[in-house]
């Protein structure tokens, strides 16, 4: 398999000095590879405005300050600026060495369908993920993916055919693991019967632990975990301290998460007042709090985190330097009871 980036440079040499300093890698069963356990997660730097705006240039220092940080997993999706992020992620990775990173990218949910609705539409299809993978591919520079979910179920698409086109891919080498995002548990073992899951994608942090058992179930299967969301959307950074108001009415945070609007937003402050003596304790910032209870747990393959600068992907990385104790992990999960949130 040819590896369009893999020539050695400074910031190939710069990787193997610095990466991997602190971080913490777990071992994905199916996929029989390391995975850090904070993964870039690149929704937020799709130009689309829909997730505030971050800085095209911004975003790339951002990333690279992560692998530098010994992040080794980047995701994104066609849909994250109709292509916008895959391609400011190819940009980001050129000149590192290709075969130490792992890109996973998303098909199924194509961009603006529809002009009208301007929304996403599902197409889980054979001719539509072997259109899907070409773009994507394109984009990113490179001549194959790592991890390749389905976005979320296509009702309107066999499994079996689904499957099919995934193990096709996988066969020809354009892509090295499955994947499967926001399926549930029905949904996974049907694709089973039609070719290895080797990894899922779910949502999971303190503020949302709907998932948690799907997770534990499929940890014990060898599939392992990309949890998306794991930083709240940035309300468990304690960035936010009354309910903020987003400029574009189709920001995500006003769409897709429910944080920031009661009743949990007073319930997540609650949490944070726990999460700041936490971190105060330790004189470290409260992402790295959540970062970290997330982390401690077997069953989280890997913290999908987005970020913005260069800053951000600093301090995230930075977070595997401490460990949360057991009692403050029991004192974080005692609140989380008694506020019913998660
Ligand atoms: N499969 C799916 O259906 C699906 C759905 C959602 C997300 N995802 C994936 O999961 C990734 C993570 O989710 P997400 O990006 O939506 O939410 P998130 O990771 O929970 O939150 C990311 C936001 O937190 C803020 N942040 C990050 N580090 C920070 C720090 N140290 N201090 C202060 N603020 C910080 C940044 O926003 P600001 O700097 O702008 O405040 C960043 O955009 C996505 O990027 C995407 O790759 C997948």
């Amino acid at each position: 398999m040819k590896v369009t980036c893999g020539r050695m440079s400074k910031r190939t040499v710069q990787l193997q000095r610095n990466g991997g300093k602190n971080m913490r890698y777990k071992h994905f069963q199916n996929a029989n590879v390391d995975v850090s356990e904070l993964a870039v997660g690149t929704w937020a730097i799709g130009e689309s405005g829909r997730y505030g705006n971050v800085d095209r240039n911004d975003a790339i220092e951002a990333i690279q300050a992560a692998l530098d940080g010994g992040v080794n997993l980047i995701d994104t999706a066609p849909c994250y600026g109709t292509g916008a992020s895959e391609k400011i992620v190819g940009e980001a990775i050129h000149g590192f060495d290709r075969s130490k990173i792992l890109i996973s990218t998303k098909c199924g949910l194509v961009p603006y369908a529809s002009p009208v609705t301007r929304g996403n539409s599902r197409n889980a299809s054979y001719k539509n993920i072997m259109r899907e993978i070409q773009t994507s591919l394109n984009l990113l520079g490179t001549d194959y993916v790592d991890f390749y979910f389905i976005h979320w179920p296509d009702p309107a698409t066999d499994i079996a055919e689904t499957m099919s086109a995934l193990n096709v891919l996988k066969k020809r080498g354009y892509i090295r693991y499955i994947g499967l995002s926001n399926f549930n548990e029905e949904q996974i073992l049907e694709a089973e019967e039609w070719g290895q899951v080797d990894v899922i994608q779910p949502p999971y942090s303190m503020v949302n632990r709907r998932d948690e058992k799907l997770m534990k179930w499929a940890y014990d299967k060898g599939i392992n975990t990309l949890t998306y969301g794991s930083l709240g959307s940035g309300i468990l950074t304690g960035a936010f301290r009354e309910i903020p108001k987003f400029e574009n009415e189709r920001d995500i945070r006003n769409t897709f998460y429910d944080f920031f609007k009661e009743p949990k937003f007073s319930k997540v402050m609650e949490l944070l007042k726990v999460m700041d003596e936490i971190a105060a304790a330790h004189n470290k910032p409260v992402a790295q709090v959540a970062i970290n209870w997330s982390a401690k747990q077997e069953f989280v393959g890997t913290a999908l985190c987005g970020l913005s600068n260069v800053r951000e992907a600093k301090e995230n990385c930075a977070t595997f330097e401490w460990s949360l104790s057991d009692e403050e992990f029991d004192r974080l999960n005692k609140e989380l009871e008694r506020l019913s949130i998660g």
